[in-house]
Parts: C-alpha cells; sequence; structure tokens
C-alpha cells in the first residue's frame, strides 16, 4: 500500500536501487536519540490538570562542534511532552522568556478559538498566557508550536515546538510506555551556516528553509536502542517546509496505526509513507534481536523538487535491536471507528485555492473574516493546490474525514481523522468536518498552507464558528510588536 498521488506514475514506479539518488553529508548514528521529557503537571481539587511552559533563549549543540543558539520550552531546545487524557481540564502557564512576541498554539486540538494559540493570542516579551479547556477527542499525538503573525518559521525553527499525546481510556492494546517502547519523533531538517543554525536559509527559494541535516528532537544522527519486539514511534513532521517520504534502509513493512487525529480504522501495512509538514503518523515496526535498520526518507524521482525540494537520500534514525527482547502486543486488526460524516446532510460547500494569484481568499488579513461557519453543521471543503507549488492544508479546531484525495477515494492511510493533508500540485482533496461547539462569531480560528514560509506570506485565511442567524462582530487585531 502507497501513499497514491494522482497522477504520478514516476511515483509509483520509483524503485529503491535508484542509483542517482546519494544520501546527504555523512550521517553517522553516533548520538542516543534524545527523548523529551514528560511535563510535570498538578492536579488541583477541581480536576484541572496545570503544565507550567516557559519559552526560553539559550544555545544548544545541534553537531556542529560549538554550541548555536536557540530557543526552546523549559529548556533551550524544543519543549517537554504534554500528556492528558480525554476528559480532563487542562491549563498551561506560559511566560515569555524571549525577547519576541510569540505565541502557543496547540495543532489538532478541539478547544475554543480564544485558547487556540493562533496570531490572535500573542504573547509578549515578559508576559504570560494561561489558556485552560477541555480535552474533549480521540487518543492523539498532537503538538504544539508558536504562531505569531508572520514569524511563524522563525518561531518553529530556532526550536519553540513540543508534542502533546492525548489518551484515552478504552485504547486498544498497542505499545506505549513513554521512551521504552513508545517513542515521540519529532522530524526537522535544519540548514547550517558554520556552526550556528541558519535561519536565513531559503530566504531566496519559495518553499522556505530545506535544511541538508536531520534533527530528532533535537538530536543529529540518533540512534534508539530498542528493548522490544515492536516499537511505536509517533512521528511529527516539524519541518518548516520538508515532505518526508519515509521507508527503512531495507525496505522493511510497518504498520501506521495513526494519523493527525487518532488511531486509524485498521492498521496499513506499508514501506513508504508521505507526511507533509505539520502531519502526524504513529507507525509500529518489528526489530528482531540484534538488528540495525535504519529509518530514511528519500524523495521520489523526477518528483523531488515538488515534494521535498532535494533529490537527496536522508538518513534520519537508527533502531538498533538488542539481543534479548521483551515481549510487544500483536497490533490488533481495528484500532478505532472509522470517520462517519460521509452520508451526513452537508450545509456548505466552501472551495477554497491554494496558491499563487489563483488563492480566493485573499493574502491573510486579521480583520477579515473569510468564512462563516455554523454550529452543529457538517461542511464540505474542496481545497485545491491552485500553482505549481508544493502546498498542504491544515484547519485549526476540527479534524477532517478525507472523502476524495486528488480524484479518487483516499488511500487507507488518509482513511483516519486529519487536520493537515498534502495537496498535489493541481489537484483537489474533498474535505469533510462538523463544527460542534465553541460558537463565537468574533472570534476566529485559522486555516493555512503548513509549509511555514507560506503561512508567514499570508496563505492562511480565517474562519469563526457562529449560532444560526449570529452576525461577525468586529475582530479585534492584537499587537504583535512588542
Ligand atoms: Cu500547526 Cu495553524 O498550525
Ligand atoms: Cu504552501
Amino acid at each position: 500500500v502507497v501513499l497514491v498521488i494522482g497522477g504520478f506514475t514516476a511515483y509509483i514506479a520509483w524503485s529503491f536501487a535508484n542509483a542517482s539518488i546519494s544520501t546527504v553529508g555523512e550521517v553517522e548514528f553516533a548520538r542516543p536519540l534524545a527523548i523529551p521529557p514528560l511535563a510535570k503537571s498538578t492536579v488541583d481539587a477541581a480536576g484541572v490538570r496545570t503544565f507550567d511552559l516557559a519559552m526560553q533563549a539559550g544555545a544548544t549543540d545541534l553537531g556542529r562542534g560549538e554550541p548555536t543558539p536557540t530557543w526552546g520550552f523549559n529548556g533551550a531546545f524544543l519543549g517537554p511532552t504534554l500528556r492528558a487524557t480525554r476528559g480532563e481540564q487542562v491549563k498551561v502557564n506560559i511566560t515569555n522568556g524571549i525577547d519576541e512576541t510569540s505565541t502557543v498554539h496547540w495543532h489538532g486540538m478541539h478547544l475554543p478559538a480564544g485558547m487556540d494559540g493562533g496570531p490572535h493570542q500573542p504573547i509578549a516579551p515578559g508576559a504570560n498566557w494561561s489558556p485552560q479547556w477541555t480535552i474533549d477527542q480521540p487518543a492523539a499525538s498532537l503538538w504544539y508550536h508558536p504562531h505569531p503573525h508572520g514569524e511563524t518559521a522563525k518561531h518553529v525553527y530556532r526550536g519553540l515546538a513540543g508534542m502533546f499525546i492525548l489518551d484515552d481510556a478504552n485504547e486498544v492494546a498497542l505499545p506505549k510506555t513513554y521512551g521504552v517502547d513508545d517513542f515521540p519523533i519529532m522530524v526537522q531538517d535544519k540548514a547550517f551556516d558554520g556552526s550556528k543554525l541558519d535561519d536565513r536559509a531559503g530566504l531566496f527559494q519559495s518553499t522556505g528553509i530545506l535544511g541538508d541535516t536531520v534533527l530528532v528532537n533535537g538530536t543529529p544522527g540518533p540512534f534508539l536502542d530498542v528493548t522490544s519486539e515492536r516499537v511505536r514511534l509517533r512521528v511529527v513532521n516539524g519541518s518548516n517546509a520538508r515532505v518526508y517520504r519515509f521507508h527503512f534502509d531495507d525496505n522493511r513493512p510497518y504498520a501506521v496505526v495513526a494519523s493527525d487525529g487518532g488511531l486509524l480504522p485498521a492498521p496499513v501495512e506499508t514501506n513508504e509513507l508521505l507526511l507533509s509538514p505539520g502531519e502526524r503518523a504513529e507507525i509500529v515496526v518489528d526489530v528482531r534481536p540484534g538488528e540495525r535498520t535504519v529509518l530514511q526518507s528519500t524523495p521520489p524521482t523526477g518528483d523531488s523538487n515538488r515534494f521535498t525540494g532535494a533529490s537527496d537520500r536522508l538518513d534520519i534514525l537508527e533502531l538498533r535491536g538488542a539481543q534479548t527482547l521483551t515481549a510487544s502486543p500483536v497490533v490488533p486488526a481495528t484500532l478505532a471507528p472509522a470517520p462517519d460524516l460521509a452520508d451526513d446532510t452537508v450545509g456548505a460547500t466552501r472551495n477554497v485555492s491554494l496558491g499563487g494569484s489563483n488563492t480566493n481568499f485573499g493574502k491573510m488579513d486579521l480583520e477579515r473574516v473569510d468564512i462563516v461557519s455554523t454550529l452543529d453543521t457538517t461542511e464540505t471543503w474542496n481545497v485545491t493546490n491552485a500553482d505549481g507549488q508544493v502546498h498542504n492544508f491544515h484547519i485549526h479546531d476540527v479534524q477532517f474525514q478525507v472523502i476524495r484525495y486528488a480524484g479518487g477515494p483516499p488511500p487507507a492511510v488518509l482513511a483516519g481523522w486529519k487536520d493537515t493533508i498534502l495537496i498535489p500540485q493541481g489537484e483537489t482533496v474533498e474535505l469533510r468536518m462538523r463544527f460542534t461547539d465553541f460558537a463565537d462569531a468574533s472570534s476566529p480560528y485559522m486555516f493555512h498552507c503548513h509549509l511555514l514560509r507560506h503561512e508567514d506570506q499570508g496563505l492562511m485565511g480565517q474562519f469563526v464558528v457562529a449560532r444560526p442567524g449570529e452576525k461577525v462582530g468586529a475582530i479585534d487585531v492584537p499587537d504583535h510588536d512588542g
């Protein structure tokens, strides 16, 4: 099973034996993979689970001999993994200790727009922000990152990102011990200027930054000592622009068990998976005693620039099986209920086109509401990639069901809930979502391309969820210069 992109036969026919593909640099897997700590939290008498996140500047050794200036949450680079269970109330006390206005957005989270952490919730240097909401969605691998107006690419690139894992009481048996057989895998490519993280790289290319060094959880050249028969890798594409096609060097099959919004209806066995910026996938990989295998990304022949901006293979992470492995559960044949919006009555159909002069929602404007959705209705959004560039599509607040993908039914890996999706050039994807909560006609959520340079350049729009008949109020535009 491959994630077939409509129309590209070269993509399907691509072969691992292609001799023209070389590995970028010499990746020596010499450092143990860093595992972000689970964030500490306290639960008060009312049951509210509270986390603390401090944005701070520091310096980090990213494999270039000397430390480079970076940003992180509760540390110098990246952030801890937040974890909460469905039904819980959570609160996050955020302090901004960097010298620029930023925000913290909960990517994939269903929550009120005022808690969303988009460009309407800026946190000035030295200021605090404490959003609070109730977790009301299935178990999933979400993530958090800044979303300041026009500056998202820089803030994420410098290191402000982390995972937010949601649990659910009735999850099926999968490897689930954090840091033992269940691992966060935040994949980010970086460019360097000497030993310095280069955030001016890509300034003159439309996709933005594409780096030749891949970090996983901030670790260059990482290896992971595997001690169980199967490992669950919660893969986040936390890169600014790169689309990865993940496979192992020995082309071994693995099971994709979850996408952005949680578990798939059934595991999908594959040996390669495309993931664009912002997307997540959970995969379960079998490992035999004593063996080594390398997670790599290779773009399809001929289509390199269309997807990844580079024709080279990237070595990402080496898995090293211990001589003795503990037993792991077999991946269940069914995982979670499938999305169920296909037969809904559609209250509105939106056509959104991304790219060039064909962008039909204009350049992002914090004061303008592009789409007014009605509470308790199901909508169809037809999203088209209208130019020759790489684009994907992300919507805040809701998870969507993919009804059609590039002219056909969605491939099995897109059969679950999604919040971010790659849109091939010239193609349309038909998405369906339902707006069930948090009506507030003057409080916008975002939708946008998740190539962060495109987002910063204005390939983003705003929608509100309104009660039937409710008028859109004036949108307060926050100050981002602080
Ligand atoms: Cu991951 Cu609007 O962002
Ligand atoms: Cu784009």
